[in-house]
């Protein structure tokens, strides 16, 4: 069995950080020793003097756009930018061509992911107003859960039948991850700046017409839903503070009935930046007020917020194009978001051991990932190696995500991804995607 011997890293692992080893046998880790003794084994060794260790980052919430939508991204590309970006694993969504609300599509995924993604991956099943047979075929140690459009976005999977709604949250006993904007908020806004202004708005109008008063409705009747049924809820990319106030910090994970995720670029931009930035940072839900950014990353640090992903959403420049009632939400993400919540834990905003916490750990626990999301003995060797002394600047020519463009684009970063491990394979080295390597399927325990 192949070993590998990482030793002298700083490495940054449930709340601690430590000078230490990790053995890497085969595809699991097989030691992780603290200090500077190292196992003897005969092993190939790479020498982290100076670099950290964290478990690969687990991504709850990305779109990869396969099948249908493959001039935008692919598994295979988007796999690419994730594994570079220091992503070992992530959770795919539904709004495909077609959409993922059959087990033939669902079964199509994996099959194709298996053939082409660098990193671990899985899929959550869309939620329909008459999908709930196929949902309850699904097999739950393969699905992370099922994913529910309460408001709509790129892909018109708006779930709008209230009975059927509420069947799904009482009758599916699976994890069920919103996106919570209510959609006729959302129309009524929109019609009222239409008739101000006409219907050329700017992206300034976005965070007027998907408000806080949209998100906050929603988010809330989503709540009281959960509450009424039982169900386990979790609220995707939450966007104000005012969803803070939802969520419970002071309970233990495993005993959360509501959880919830915020996105990298809640907690990075502000609606301060539209002037400059544009339609490049519009996402739905949109990006609202500083006083919002602030109060999302107190959740974090107050674990009223369990995990940070992306929502990692690419489209080509073209489609980001025109007003803001035209142009396409979403970015791409995932190559960029460890870096970019090192950098604000390196501004003092998060611990960097709070960005693992929500980045592996809590995502790992949240959806009972099987031996993934930590350095432990026995788990998966899914690892990166940062360089927490590199300074680089993203550009068109380091960007790997098909559609070519980012919003950190002329940022300067002050930490790289040096490598990255998927199941003890090294998948990403030096700026180089090992493009041999392929991911497995995460398994849940159920
Ligand atoms: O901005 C977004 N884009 N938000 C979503 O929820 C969907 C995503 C997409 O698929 O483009």
């Amino acid at each position: 069995m192949k070993r590998i011997l990482i030793k002298n890293a700083m490495i940054i692992n449930e709340g601690r950080t430590f000078p230490g080893s990790v053995l890497i046998e085969g595809d699991k880790i097989a030691t992780v020793s603290e200090g500077s003794s190292v196992p003897s084994l005969e092993a190939e060794v790479i020498d982290a003097s100076g670099k950290w260790l964290l478990p690969g980052c687990i991504d709850d919430q990305v779109h990869f756009r396969e099948p249908g939508l493959t001039h935008k991204a692919d598994i295979a590309s988007e796999s690419r930018a994730a594994v570079a970006g220091g992503v070992t694993s992530f959770m795919d969504m539904p709004n495909t061509k077609p959409q993922t609300t059959t087990l033939e599509a669902l079964d199509w995924k994996f099959a194709r992911a298996a053939e082409t993604s660098r990193a671990n991956y899985s899929f959550f099943f869309g939620g329909t107003n008459d999908n709930l047979e196929a949902i309850g075929r699904l097999d739950r140690s393969r699905v992370p859960g099922l994913k529910l459009f309460l408001g709509s976005s790129t892909g018109n999977m708006l779930i709008d039948n209230k009975e059927t709604l509420e069947r799904i949250f009482s009758e599916s006993g699976m994890l069920i991850a919103v996106h919570a904007e209510k959609e006729d908020i959302i129309q009524r806004n929109k019609a009222h700046y239409v008739q101000l202004y006409g219907d050329d708005l700017d992206i300034s109008f976005h965070s007027k017409i998907r408000s806080e008063e949209a998100c906050y409705a929603c988010s809330a009747e989503a709540v009281a839903l959960a509450m009424k049924t039982g169900a386990r809820l979790h609220i995707l990319h939450l966007s104000t503070a005012k969803e803070t106030t939802l969520l419970d910090g002071d309970l233990p994970l495993a005993e959360k009935q509501i959880t919830g995720e915020v996105c990298v670029h809640h907690l990075w931009f502000s609606d301060d930046d539209y002037a400059r930035f544009g339609n490049r940072i519009k996402w739905n839900p949109s990006i609202k007020t500083a006083a919002d950014r602030e109060a999302l990353r107190e959740a974090v640090n107050n674990n009223k917020i369990d995990i940070v992903a992306t929502d990692h959403a690419p489209h080509l420049p073209a489609e980001k194009e025109g007003s803001c009632l035209k142009a396409a939400s979403g970015g791409p993400l995932v190559q960029h978001s460890l870096v970019a919540m090192l950098r604000m834990a390196e501004q003092g905003i998060f611990t960097y051991e709070k960005v693992v916490e929500k980045m592996a750990h809590r995502p790992a626990d949240l959806f009972h990932i099987d031996r993934r999301g930590y350095i432990r003995p026995g788990y998966f060797a899914d690892l990166v190696l940062i360089d927490p002394t590199a300074r680089w600047t993203v550009s068109k020519d380091n960007i790997l995500s098909k559609c070519g463009w980012s919003p950190f684009e002329g940022y300067t970063f002050h930490h790289a991804v040096w490598k990255t491990f998927v199941n003890g394979e090294l998948a990403y080295s030096d700026g180089e995607v090992q493009d041999n390597v392929r991911g497995r399927e995460l398994r849940f325990i159920v």
